[in-house]
């Protein structure tokens, strides 16, 4: 056997071998995508009577970190936004008298929804799921 046949047979071999590992990879990561414990649960965040009492429940789900408030148009919904500004990357404060996500960076302001009402920030806040079930605040992530 030639030197070149055989370096082309053992390239050939180790792909056939890696192919199986990298079909597996791919399967898994799919399947973590929409099962039960991924993203198509909803988890708790916080309480009803603490979004009452002081406007905006803040807490973490599955790394991510999230602020929901009331959705003042419809009283028995909540949103839930990433405090994360899309100008820069500083975190936003909910300013509830004046029903803004405000940006202390620069001064971009956010409506609850997360659109951007005014300042640098070129898009809306990254948005989730979130509702109201019993006294809990329920998100999706
Ligand atoms: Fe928020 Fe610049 S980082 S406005």
């Amino acid at each position: 056997m030639k030197r070149r046949e055989f370096t082309n047979l053992l390239g050939l071999g180790l792909l056939a071998s890696s192919l199986p590992i990298a079909i597996a990879a791919c399967q898994s990561e799919s399947a973590s995508d929409t099962e039960g414990g991924g993203s198509s649960e909803f988890t708790t965040l916080g309480s009803l009577a603490d979004l009452v009492a002081q406007g905006s429940v803040t807490g973490a789900v599955r790394g991510k970190d999230l602020v929901v408030v009331r959705d003042s148009s419809l009283p028995d919904a909540v949103l839930a936004v990433s405090p994360i500004c899309t100008h820069a990357g500083c975190t936003v404060d909910w300013n509830r008298a004046d029903e803004l996500f405000v940006c202390p960076c620069h001064g971009g302001r956010f409506n609850p929804d997360g659109t951007v009402n005014a300042g640098p920030p070129p898009k809306p806040l990254t948005t989730f799921e979130a509702k109201i079930e019993g006294d809990q605040i329920m998100v999706r992530v």
